[in-house]
């Protein structure tokens, strides 16, 4: 297991490049299955979760090709098994689902894997396909899927999923006939998956509002070249930790309105924002204020971007309210936070963060959790002295070149593998605590 050094306490400057968004790229390259040729796809991140994804691709009898642009995958495809071993390995497995049936009209695919971040049900996923004609039974730690003809369907569903409405939209594009998908999930992902079905011939409308449209049925051709769009959970997470370590830090190549979410909450809360038609920056000169937060679907606040807002929330003035309402379990970041002495008060889905003047170097854990660990490293960028944050290898499954971007702003970050020491002098750590961490010193 990798582990990081950072040296914190610098402010960063400058500007880094997005990569593709993580979230669009696993559904686009699975969807890809579905077209009778090639498909090129650029600016797919090259990160942990994409690899796997590819793995799986190429399980199935897909050729996945790597080139400077982007990925190329052609679809020649012999299988509809994922075994266990690669489905564990990321949440996103689960939108096989979709292409599977559609495809072949069978599939058998372990529960997916993914972020510790709550119970992450599929039922919603399997009610959705269930209504276009397919069955499911589960044995052996498998979900066994199979439909002799998907046919189009109206499927509401009680609560917007991404994934769940990924999955009805690739099956529904296999699908003879009208479906129409009600109360689906509203995320520019979703869109971008809705405009590569598109590219492939697929007749879809609607996606990234509510209710999507699908004519069914139609031959799906490879798709010579498609861009991703870019990554907005990346690109909050490096315009935090310009604001958490009190720097001016600017994203090129986003889209200014799918952050929006973010920098709303960056404003209120008093962070300078700067934002051109494919640019944002921010700059935090002072302390910011203490906002209250509310994850919701998009484009309410992103649940993807709420562990590293406590970070800046825990070096705020004042005492802030942070209410998660998509998942049940992701506050398991905090007890590592508090090492760092951040004052945060978990209850339930709520967290109550009572801001300080500054958080001190730590040896920390990441958790579980791709965003839990991004919080961490950008608590440890922000913190006075030395973070050692074990699990750093977690930050691979979605942020590509993650130390060099960082490297680029300022930052002093160096990896190192478990049980080396790295380059580091002796520096003070602190030890963690039930008060936070503050009362006893190492070497
Ligand atoms: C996707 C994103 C993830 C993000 C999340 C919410 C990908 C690869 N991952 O995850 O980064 O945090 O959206 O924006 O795109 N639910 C059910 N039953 C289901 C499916 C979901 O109850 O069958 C619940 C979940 O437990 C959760 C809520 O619905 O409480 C939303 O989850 P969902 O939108 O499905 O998230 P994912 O697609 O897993």
């Amino acid at each position: 297991m990798k582990r990081c050094l950072i040296r914190g306490g610098r402010s960063l400057y400058g500007s880094i490049r997005v990569q593709g968004a993580k979230n669009a790229a696993l559904p686009i390259l699975a969807a890809a299955l579905l077209g009778e040729g090639p498909s090129f796809i650029s600016g797919v991140p090259r990160i942990r979760d994409v690899y796997s994804m590819g793995e799986i691709l190429a399980e199935l009898g897909a050729r996945v090709s790597w080139t400077e642009e982007g990925v190329l995958v052609s679809p020649s495809l012999s299988g509809w098994e994922v075994p266990e071993s690669l489905s564990r390995k990321l949440r996103s497995s689960v939108v096989l689902l979709g292409v599977l049936l559609g495809r072949f009209g069978r599939v058998k695919l372990a529960r997916p894997g993914g972020c510790a971040i709550g119970a992450r049900p599929i039922d919603l996923h399997l009610k959705a396909l269930r209504a276009l004609g397919a069955s499911f039974r589960e044995e052996g730690g498998y979900l066994w899927g199979e439909a002799s003809r998907l046919r189009g369907a109206l499927i509401h569903f009680d609560q917007p999923s991404v994934g769940a409405t990924e999955n009805a939209l690739l099956a529904a594009v296999a699908a003879e006939g009208e479906t129409v998908i009600e109360n689906a999930a509203r995320e520019p992902e979703i869109a971008d998956l809705a405009s590569f079905l598109c590219a492939m011939g697929a007749s879809v409308s609607g996606a990234g509002t509510s209710v999507i449209r699908v004519r069914g049925g139609s031959k799906l051709r490879g798709v010579p070249h498609y861009r991703l769009i870019p990554d907005r959970i990346e690109a909050g997470t490096y315009l935090l930790a310009g604001a958490v370590t009190r720097g001016e830090v600017w994203v090129e190549g986003v889209v200014p309105l799918h952050l929006e979410p973010l920098l709303a909450k960056l404003r209120e809360g008093g962070v300078e924002v700067f934002s051109g038609p494919d640019r944002v920056g921010v700059r935090a000169a002072s302390r910011p204020r203490a906002v209250d937060v509310v994850t919701m679907p998009h484009p309410g606040f992103p649940t993807d971007l709420q562990n590293p807002f406590l970070v800046l929330l825990a070096l705020s003035r004042g005492v802030a309210r942070v209410t998660e309402r998509i998942f049940e379990d992701r506050f398991r970041v905090v007890p590592e936070l508090r090492r760092l002495g951040a004052e945060v008060e978990v209850s339930g889905r709520q967290a109550v963060v009572r801001g300080v003047e500054e958080l001190w170097g730590a040896e920390v854990e990441a958790p579980a959790d791709l965003r839990g660990a991004a919080a961490l490293l950008l608590a440890g960028l922000s913190a006075r002295g030395e973070t050692v944050l074990a699990s750093a290898g977690t930050l691979d499954r979605g942020y590509e070149r993650w130390t060099e971007k960082l490297g680029r702003l300022g930052a002093r970050v160096e990896v190192v593998p478990a049980g080396s020491r790295g380059r580091r002098q002796p520096i003070l750590c602190w030890l963690g605590g039930a008060d936070g961490g503050r009362s006893e010193a190492l070497a």
